[in-house]
C-alpha cells in the first residue's frame, strides 16, 4: 500500500519525503488556498519535491473546462495526476483525458455506484472520502471495502485511494480493506509512528546506559 500526504505544504512534504515513507501527494483547492501562495510556483515546487504522483485538481465544473484545465495541469510535470470531481461532466472528462494518456484521480466519491462508473470511464485512481461519510454518520470504511471488492471481482485496474483520513485507525482499516493508497494529513502520519511504550522503553534503555558510563 502506498502512503500519500494530503497537503500542499512544502515544509510538510519535505519532512515527509525525508522520512522515506511518502510515495506521493494529493492536493485540492482548499489545501492550495491554505498556503496563500501563487498556484503555479507552488505546485511546480511540490512536483519537484515529491518523487511520486502529485494530484492537482481542476476547478472548472463543465466538461470542456475540465479537459482544458486537465491538459494544462498535466503539462506542469510528468508526475501530475489530474483530479476531476465525480460528476456527470467529471466522468466524461475522465474518459476524454484518459484517452489522451492523461492519468486522472476521480475525487469526491461517496458511493459504490459512482466508483463503478469511474472505473468504467478509465480513472487511474478513485478517491472515496471516508472521513466525510463518517462525519454524517455513515460508515466510510464500508464504502472503501465495497469499492475494493467490486474492482477485484470485476477486474478493474483503477486504484483505490482512501481519502479524507482523520486518524490512524482509518489507515489500518483501509490497509486491511485492500486500498492501494491512503492519503493522510501530516498530523496523521506523525501519529502512525508514535507509541508511548516506545518512548518509555527508550528512556529506560538510555537511563540504564547512562548509569553504566560506557561509550559505543
Ligand atoms: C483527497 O484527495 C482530499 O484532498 C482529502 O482527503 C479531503 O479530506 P478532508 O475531508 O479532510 O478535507
Amino acid at each position: 500500500m502506498k502512503i500519500f500526504l494530503d497537503t500542499a505544504s512544502v515544509s510538510e512534504l519535505k519532512e515527509g519525503v525525508a522520512l522515506g515513507v511518502v510515495d506521493g501527494v494529493t492536493t485540492n483547492p482548499s489545501l492550495i488556498a491554505k498556503e496563500k501562495r501563487p498556484f503555479r510556483p507552488l505546485v511546480e515546487e511540490i512536483c519537484a519535491i515529491v518523487p511520486g504522483d502529485v494530484s492537482l485538481e481542476v476547478v472548472a465544473t463543465d466538461f470542456e473546462g475540465m479537459v482544458k484545465e486537465g491538459e494544462e495541469l498535466h503539462h506542469i510535470a510528468p508526475n501530475v495526476v489530474v483530479k476531476c470531481p465525480l460528476t456527470k461532466d467529471g466522468l466524461k472528462a475522465v474518459k476524454h483525458l484518459t484517452g489522451k494518456g492523461i492519468r486522472v484521480n476521480q475525487t469526491l466519491c461517496f458511493s459504490a455506484t459512482q466508483a463503478l462508473l469511474s472505473a468504467k470511464a478509465g480513472a487511474y485512481y478513485i478517491s472515496p472520502f471516508l472521513g466525510r461519510l463518517d462525519d454524517i454518520a455513515h460508515v466510510g470504511m464500508d464504502l472503501v471495502r465495497d469499492i475494493c471488492e467490486i474492482y477485484r471481482v470485476q477486474g478493474f485496474t483503477t486504484q483505490v485511494l482512501a481519502a479524507s483520513i482523520r486518524n490512524p485507525l482509518h489507515v489500518v482499516d483501509a490497509a486491511k480493506a485492500g486500498a492501494h493508497v491512503v492519503t493522510m494529513p501530516f498530523a496523521v502520519l506523525e501519529q502512525l509512528m508514535k507509541h508511548p511504550l516506545t518512548d518509555l522503553g527508550l528512556k529506560k534503555f538510555l537511563d540504564d546506559w547512562a548509569k553504566l558510563g560506557e561509550k559505543i
